[in-house]
């Protein structure tokens, strides 16, 4: 049962706030860095009066991003960025212990979610932290009049650029957006490592299964891709590559993966992991392929990687095996196939999403770009916006001091070799 209030708030239980009070404590020891930001924030109050959305996954990282943003003087609502994502503590936590309006219950319908986003747009914010555009696409779509209010958004993730690009192309997007998946402090270590790591988490968690000698396909060598073909070799398993791109495909091999096409990999991989941002990677064609048994999953932003609808059709109605385990059974030839989580992000659904120490960097972005969008106000141009390398550089440099570490600096003499174009051989 979902709770709502007047005062504006629908999570799954107030009662639960006191774990989750204490599992966003323990995340926060993780997060260094965002700790600076928001210790700077409660002195400088760089965001009073602010109203402000974020859509995000409600995870312990995200309520320390809140506190950072409450600390700058925002006030701030969130709402989650997926129905399966939500970590239902969390949510009670934020509600009870910190005042913040919170739209989400893990597990919520299609439907909720958008009744969510709409809400949030009800409470008129200046600023929206995005997680794949689902809240600047819908107040374009059916808010319009309120983007002469909006400062600006952020993005945290690849699929949601991609739509805001597709948006300014278009000619829609009418205010600022920050790339905040651009920075290199976030791809780098957000999409990588943080995928890398949390997504094998998540179907270890779900199905307790032993990687070592398994064949893995990964769909989709970018940054998420590569990060989980990496870490599922580093456990033992064989990793197939598919990709569209030449020269990532190329990547892969010179990484030493096996790189085929899909309609082959369906026939020798265990284990299927889409990680492209694009739909129906895995197609009817794919599932009527595939070996008895096999796991299917996807860790893209959005479920639409797994063509779902056709193995629907294609099979017996599933049956739940265990928690974010569903098995289909195909009429065709009796194999088996199993779906986790629905074919939504694997890493946040069957498990916690990213360790705090990757999100700490993501976040730290977000926040810092909330605070260039209001010291940029009216500067800006609309459209697609990167943060300044310097806000990159010094989230780089605030990790290192945090984990203690020192690197080199330039020497005058390097510098200058380095700037001049006299100096040769
Ligand atoms: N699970 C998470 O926590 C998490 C974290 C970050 C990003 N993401 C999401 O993961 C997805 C990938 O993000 P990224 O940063 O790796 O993007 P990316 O653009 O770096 O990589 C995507 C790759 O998929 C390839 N691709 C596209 N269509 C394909 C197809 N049909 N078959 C095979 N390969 C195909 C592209 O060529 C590209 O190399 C996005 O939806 C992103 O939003 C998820």
């Amino acid at each position: 049962m979902s709770v709502t209030h007047p005062a504006g708030y629908d999570v799954r239980d107030l009662a639960l706030a006191p774990e989750g009070r204490r599992r966003i404590d323990w995340a926060a020891r993780e997060m260094p860095v965002l700790r600076l930001i928001r210790e700077k924030f409660a002195e400088e109050k760089p965001l009073r009066g602010l109203r402000l959305v974020a859509c995000a996954h409600v995870t312990t990282e995200t309520a320390n991003l809140v506190r950072t943003l409450q600390a700058g003087g925002a006030e701030a609502l969130l709402i989650a960025s997926n129905p399966l994502s939500t970590q239902d503590d969390v949510a009670a936590s934020l509600v009870s212990d910190c005042g913040v309006p919170v739209y989400a219950i893990k597990g919520e319908t299609t439907a909720t979610y958008m009744t969510h986003v709409r809400t949030a747009l009800d409470s008129q914010p200046s600023i929206i932290i995005d997680d794949g555009s689902d809240v600047v696409a819908t107040l374009l779509k059916e808010r319009r009049e309120l983007a002469d209010q909006i400062i600006g958004s952020t993005e945290e993730t690849t699929t949601g650029i991609v739509r805001l690009q597709a948006m300014e192309r278009a000619g829609m997007l009418p205010f600022p957006s920050i790339a905040v998946n651009d920075a290199q402090t976030k791809h780098f270590f957000d999409n990588r490592y943080g995928t890398g790591q949390s997504t094998l988490d998540g179907i270890v968690r779900a199905t307790n299964i032993l990687l070592a000698g398994r064949t893995i396909v990964v769909a989709g060598y970018g940054w998420c891709g590569k990060g989980v073909a990496m870490r599922a070799r580093g456990m033992g398993a064989n990793v197939v590559v598919t990709e569209i791109n030449p020269i990532k495909a190329v990547e892969a091999v010179m990484d030493g993966f096996r790189v085929m096409p899909m309609a082959e990999a369906a026939t020798v991989g265990d284990l299927f992991v889409t990680v492209t941002g694009n739909r129906h990677v895995i197609d009817q064609f794919h599932f009527a392929r595939m070996k008895d048994g096999v796991i299917v999953c996807n860790s893209g932003h959005f479920d639409l990687e797994l063509n779902l609808s056709a193995l629907r059709e294609m099979a017996a109605p599933p049956v739940q095996l265990r928690p974010f385990v569903e098995e289909y059974q195909l009429r065709a030839n009796g194999r088996r196939i199993i779906v986790l989580a629905e074919g939504r992000l694997v890493n946040l659904s069957a498990a916690e999403g990213h360790p705090a120490s990757v999100m700490d960097m993501s976040f730290a972005n977000q926040a810092l770009a909330v605070e260039y969008l209001v010291k940029e106000r009216g500067r800006l141009r609309p459209g697609v916006h990167l943060l300044p390398e310097e806000v990159d550089r010094e989230i780089a440099g605030l990790k290192l001091r945090a984990l203690g570490i020192t690197i080199d600096t330039l020497t005058p003499e390097q510098h200058e070799y380095l700037t001049s174009w006299e100096t040769g051989t």
